[in-house]
């Protein structure tokens, strides 16, 4: 509340791939995200609401090996509207209605979750190729696997691997922030991707197999 004293610029959207679980937003000025729960999620999502709050628990609460970001929980916070981009306050009046509610003035925010806000690392990937920088591309993926390594070493399957699901702190380092698909590694069934149909679909953002409670896919090696 002191920082939005002393500055005056607006709440915007987060940059990169919106969320299908989550809709995200900061203010420029101020180093964090702000998380909210959509009223829905897509149907490749096996998770309600009650799993997504459990699983931000069970990190706020297991050792996070400083590789999942810390999030601080809020209810009810109100925060100025006039603060708020038009197209963002549209965003969440259509994504997450049930979270939001607009008083006189103020944006009250029944839950949210705020979190270090940092470069998301499909983001900072891009930039490398971009500008032909080898030692940013190699640095993001060899910081990539180790944060895979290290969380697994914490009993920690991330689930949702994609690289727009991992940030890059100030410093360079790499740190998981979706939790949404979170397990134990001991708790994992993991299984063989099915061959695609098509090209396409191994392209596709989304996977083009259904997925049961628990089970992890991985590629069949072919070499
Ligand atoms: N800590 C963060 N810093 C910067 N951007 C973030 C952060 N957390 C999320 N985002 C942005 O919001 C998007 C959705 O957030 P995410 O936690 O991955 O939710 P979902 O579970 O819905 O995918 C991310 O793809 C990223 O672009
Ligand atoms: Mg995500």
């Amino acid at each position: 509340m002191d920082h939005l004293q002393q500055s005056s610029d607006l709440f915007l959207p987060a940059e990169g791939i919106k969320g299908m679980v989550m809709t995200v937003f900061t203010l420029p000025s101020y180093p964090v995200v702000f998380k909210i729960i959509k009223d829905r999620f897509s149907s490749s999502k096996y998770v309600s609401r009650e799993i997504v709050k459990e699983r931000y628990a069970l990190v706020k609460h297991h050792d996070r090996a400083g590789r999942l970001a810390d999030t601080q929980e809020f209810t009810n916070l109100q925060l100025p509207l006039e603060r708020f981009d038009s197209d963002l306050i549209e965003e969440l009046k259509q994504v997450a209605a049930g979270s939001v509610e607009i008083l006189a003035g103020t944006l009250l925010i029944k839950h949210v979750w705020v979190e270090r806000r940092m470069t998301p690392l499909n983001i900072y990937l891009q930039e490398a190729l971009r500008n032909e920088n080898e030692e940013q591309l190699f640095h993001g993926v060899n910081e990539y696997g180790k944060c895979i390594k290290e969380l697994a070493a914490a009993n920690i399957f991330a689930g949702d691997m994609l690289f727009k699901n991992f940030g890059v702190t100030r410093h360079g380092r790499i740190v998981f922030y979706d939790y949404d698909e979170i397990m134990y590694l001991t708790d994992c069934n993991f299984r063989h991707i099915p061959e695609p149909m098509y090209p396409e679909q191994e392209l596709a953002d989304e996977p083009w197999y259904s997925i049961g409670p628990g089970m992890c896919f991985r590629k069949s090696l072919i070499c």
